[in-house]
């Protein structure tokens, strides 16, 4: 490729990018950093490629440390509850296949849409339920590094990989987007649905590279 000065001039701005998205990354900053534009990332070097990757998925990582994802993906068998991710009360578990033990399957007190009230159950438009005993799925307990490892790695990703990932996201499954609209006053994700699924794109687009 020939360098003219317009090129110089997009590297340049790549640069200012970068160092701003390392920057949130860092201070731990709020969503709202700038995109790289991906019509620039073809021009990237891999190192500043690889920096804008960890850095989009350091931000991608709070919501799936945020309570209303990860009390779903807990590391043993209890699905946790509430903002403090406790243990979910009335000794609920997760079951072979997600779905509950008998007697307490999840859909028994979760219904199709959130009940209203304090401290009713939550729900969505397909069976409430949390993965299956052989696919863990876990969220809970991990480093940023850790979890973006599991998605990565095929022979340590307990059921979890990039594809079925991005699959996932950008198909809106409604217990995805059900953190989003959780009812009863819980909280929601640090940042929109949008802004999550852009952050996941932009670290796949620029070779899916891990944290520390
Ligand atoms: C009600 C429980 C529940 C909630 C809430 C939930 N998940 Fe999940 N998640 C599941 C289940 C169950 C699976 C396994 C796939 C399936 O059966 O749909 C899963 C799978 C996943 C996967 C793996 C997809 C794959 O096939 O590799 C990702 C990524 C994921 N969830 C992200 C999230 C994010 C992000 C949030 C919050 C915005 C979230 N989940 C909230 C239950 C939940
Ligand atoms: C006996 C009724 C009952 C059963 C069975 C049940 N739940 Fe719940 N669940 C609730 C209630 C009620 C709440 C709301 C608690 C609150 O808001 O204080 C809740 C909340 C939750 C939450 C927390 C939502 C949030 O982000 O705060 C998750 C996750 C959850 N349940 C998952 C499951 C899963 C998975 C199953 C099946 C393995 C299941 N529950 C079975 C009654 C039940």
């Amino acid at each position: 490729m020939r360098f003219s000065k317009t090129n110089y001039l997009k590297l340049a701005v790549i640069g200012i990018a970068v160092f701003a998205l390392a920057g949130f990354a860092w201070t731990g900053g709020r969503v709202g950093s700038p995109r790289v534009d991906n019509t620039l990332v073809g021009t990237l070097g891999d190192a500043e490629r690889e920096a804008v990757s960890v850095a989009a998925f350091n931000e991608a990582a709070k919501v799936f440390f945020s309570a209303r994802c990860a009390n779903c993906h807990p590391a043993g068998d209890v699905p946790t509850q509430g903002d403090a991710m406790t243990p979910h009360s009335q000794g609920v578990t997760r079951g072979e296949d997600g779905m509950g033990v008998y007697g307490m399957r999840c859909t028994t007190c979760h219904q199709n849409e959130n009940l209203p009230g304090e401290h009713m159950p939550p729900g969505t438009t397909i069976d409430w339920h949390m993965p299956p005993a052989d696919q863990k799925m876990v969220f809970q307990g991990l480093t940023a590094g850790q979890l973006c490892r599991n998605f990565t790695d095929p022979n340590r990703n307990g059921g979890l990989e990039v594809k079925s990932l991005m699959d996932h996201i950008q198909k809106r499954d409604p217990l995805v987007t059900w953190a989003w609209e959780p009812g009863n006053g819980r909280s929601t994700p640090p940042m929109s649905f949008e802004q999550f699924a852009a952050k996941v794109e932009e670290w796949v687009a620029n070779g899916a590279a891990c944290p520390e």
